[in-house]
């Protein structure tokens, strides 16, 4: 297995392996461990089934549905991310992690390229852990303490749910789902510090009314994505990512209009952030 770092902050490249459900218990752990270290890792070539994908989720955790759209015929935790050729919207357009209006957002998520445009249509992450470093102390202290709302309402990141919602909605995909949760986030597992506000759901501090957070906010959304904090990764039919929701955000570029882009999702379970 070799790593290639695609910037300093986050994002490495894993070559050399081939993923599949019955995969080496120590190919598992070192995946693992890089993804760890990286944020998100990246692999080429690996053109899995549906049940091959689900398989390979398995090895890295507990696949859970999405709760807005269904998923694919005999596969509900598997959704389509997909952008038509006459749409305009993307999905997820918007900087975010994943469904952190939930009490426990996943853990982790696996996107599997299957139609990718001829050009366009990468994905950029950022380093919620590099963005909390570069904080002064004084910013980081009066940071610390604070909770906030995260909603699946905001209006940015909800209308890029709707060409979806209407070829593929949950019976309850109406419903608005909001989770308070600490603005800076110990990692379970590795034990950094994170931000974990993100443009696309957080929607005010605990306590505080929008109007009133959102100039702090604005500051935070911006910082988190500085140049410095991100990767940006070019995709190709059987590229896979599997990344961290716990330690960076994700921004799908919606440069491709005219052309389709579906890639198949999963996200695996996650804990309640603290
Ligand atoms: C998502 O937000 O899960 C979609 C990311 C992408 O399409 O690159």
């Amino acid at each position: 297995m070799n790593v290639q770092k695609l910037s300093s902050a986050v994002g490495a490249e894993i070559s050399g392996i081939t993923l599949s459900g019955n995969m080496p218990d120590d190919a598992v752990r070192d995946i693992r461990a890089t993804w760890l270290e990286h944020g998100v890792v990246f692999f080429r070539d690996q053109h899995l089934s549906p049940g091959e994908f689900l398989a390979v989720a398995r090895r890295f955790g507990a696949p859970v549905e999405y709760p807005f759209v269904s998923g694919i015929d005999g596969f509900p935790e598997i959704i389509e991310v997909k952008k038509l050729p006459h749409e305009r919207v993307n999905f997820g357009g918007v900087w975010h992690t994943d469904t952190a209006y939930l009490d426990a957002p996943p853990m982790a998520t696996m996107l599997l390229g299957r139609d990718i445009p001829p050009a366009g249509g990468d994905t950029m992450f950022a380093s919620l852990a590099a963005a909390w470093d570069a904080l002064s102390p004084a910013m980081q202290a009066m940071l610390r303490p604070l909770r906030a709302v995260n909603s699946s309402a905001k209006a940015d990141v909800s209308k890029t749910r709707e060409d979806r919602i209407k070829d593929s909605a949950r019976d309850d995909a109406r419903r608005r789902y909001d989770a308070l949760h600490p603005v800076v986030r110990t990692h379970p597992e590795t034990g950094r510090l994170g931000l974990y506000v993100n443009a696309g759901h957080t929607a005010h501090f605990e306590g505080m009314a929008e109007e009133e957070s959102a100039d702090l906010l604005a500051f935070l959304f911006r910082h988190c994505v500085k140049p410095e904090f991100t990767c940006r990764f070019r995709w190709q039919p059987g590229s896979l990512a599997l990344w961290d929701n716990r330690a960076c955000l994700h921004y799908p570029i919606n440069d491709y209009h005219g052309h389709m882009r579906l890639m198949h999702r999963i996200t695996l379970a996650g804990d309640v952030p603290a």
